[in-house]
């Protein structure tokens, strides 16, 4: 651990000497800036995902074991619940990936299957849910029904796919909802309609399905994710005609551990060059692209305190970038709820550039 450290501190050194990165600027656009860490108060929130709207300036937190969601003004302190019929209190259900469009100003809510995930993988035949939400108009645009494309899929495979939690959009508005236990992309049309759009077959050991991908992102129509399974990078152009034949897998240059991630997020500030991996461990790993996705580099990690739960999900939020810490074990038994009302937000904003000026990329956040 000193030895990776001091490795890093002497690259980041080595390249402002030979080329001072430029620094760019950064403007919170027309919501209040945010820098500095801060709770979450709110009775079992529980929030594992979380992401921003930078156009009503609101913060939107999935309440896992509620099934609600709690939108946040951070900066006046105004909050309301949403709750969706048959999903929220119903313990059926999680509500997890939380996921901003910014073409198109929509919310998407993963109301996956909880016992998929309690039960590690065991059992695997509870239904799913997508919501999509419009942040302009404050209303749910659809909740689609998963069950029949996943038992479509189960039917072509002979394979139980399950595990929904995280999500990415095109530039044409489609969503990609994505299976982490046994895994597989669902397309997702801007009015609700699902689809089988991609698989691979799940992977075993001892008889028990193990996580592939526990995040997505989209760069344009490219998505991306990390196999859990085997650390490396999952490529596929959205547009390809065959999505089956054009995919590709690699490894990810410069990585000093296997890494694993929870969301894959790529914030604004750094235009689809960058992406924060939540570690489910002790803090955030941040990844490098100059080349649309088809090879990154691993930078290093971004560690948080997390207060005795762990890192699932980063999001910038104004013009700074927070994590997240979940608490998995408050309950009686794993992934259960507790009894928790404050909800830690760790500011990693510098952590995070402190990375990223490895690779010239350098920016004035204020
Ligand atoms: C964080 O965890 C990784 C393994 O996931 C380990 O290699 C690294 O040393 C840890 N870093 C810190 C700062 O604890
Ligand atoms: C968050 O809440 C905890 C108590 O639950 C407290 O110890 C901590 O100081 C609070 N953090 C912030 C940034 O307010
Ligand atoms: C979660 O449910 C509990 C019990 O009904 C309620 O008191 C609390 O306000 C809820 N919190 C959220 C964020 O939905
Ligand atoms: C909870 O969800 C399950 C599965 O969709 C459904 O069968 C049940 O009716 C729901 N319960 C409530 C109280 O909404
Ligand atoms: C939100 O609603 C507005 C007004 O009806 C509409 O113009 C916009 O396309 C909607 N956005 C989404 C994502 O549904
Ligand atoms: C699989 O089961 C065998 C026999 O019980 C055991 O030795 C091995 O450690 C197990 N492998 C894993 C990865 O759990
Ligand atoms: C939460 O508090 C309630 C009411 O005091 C208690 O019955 C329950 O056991 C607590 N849950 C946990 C997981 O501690």
């Amino acid at each position: 651990m000193h030895f990776n450290t001091a490795i890093a501190t002497l690259s980041v050194s080595l390249s402002f000497s030979l080329a001072s990165p430029a620094t760019t600027y950064y403007p919170s656009g027309g919501c209040p800036p945010i820098s500095g860490d801060f709770n979450v108060s709110y009775f079992q929130l529980y929030p594992e995902g979380f992401d921003y709207d930078p156009v009503h300036c609101k913060a939107y937190f999935g309440s896992l074991f509620n099934s609600t969601v709690l939108r946040k003004d951070l900066s006046t302190g105004e909050e309301e619940v949403l709750t969706f019929p048959d999903i929220s209190e119903n313990h059926t259900y999680h509500v997890s990936g939380v996921q901003y469009d910014r073409k198109t100003g929509a919310m998407y809510f993963s109301a996956n299957n909880g016992i998929a995930f309690s039960s590690n993988g065991a059992d695997l035949t509870g239904p799913n849910r997508f919501i999509k939400y419009n942040t302009s108009t404050d209303r749910v645009v659809f909740i689609t029904d998963m069950d029949s494309v996943v038992a479509q899929l189960n039917a072509l495979t002979g394979y139980q796919y399950n595990g929904f939690q995280d999500m990415a959009e095109d530039l044409a508005g489609n969503a990609y909802y994505v299976t982490s236990l046994g895994p597989s992309i669902f397309k997702v049309t801007p009015d609700g309609t699902p689809s089988i759009f991609f698989y691979l077959p799940p992977k075993f050991i001892n008889g028990t399905v193990q996580s592939n991908w526990g995040g997505i992102f989209s760069v344009g129509n490219i998505l991306v994710s990390l196999d859990n399974f085997n650390g490396k990078m999952f490529r596929l152009d959205t547009t390809a005609k065959d999505p089956f034949k054009d995919y590709t897998t690699y490894s990810l240059a410069d990585s000093p551990v296997q890494v694993h991630c929870d969301r894959t997020y790529p914030p604004p500030m750094f235009d689809g060059k960058i992406v924060l991996c939540s570690n489910d461990g002790n803090g955030t790993y941040v990844l490098y692209s100059n080349d649309l996705w088809q090879s990154a580099k691993y930078l290093g990690l971004a560690a948080s305190p997390n207060y005795g739960g762990i890192p699932t999900a980063s999001c910038q939020i104004a013009n700074s970038l927070y994590t997240n810490t979940e608490y998995f074990l408050d309950g009686v038994t794993f992934d259960k709820v507790g009894n928790r009302t404050d909800f830690p937000f760790t500011d990693i904003t510098q952590k995070v550039l402190q990375l990223t000026r490895s690779v010239g990329i350098d920016i004035n956040v204020d």
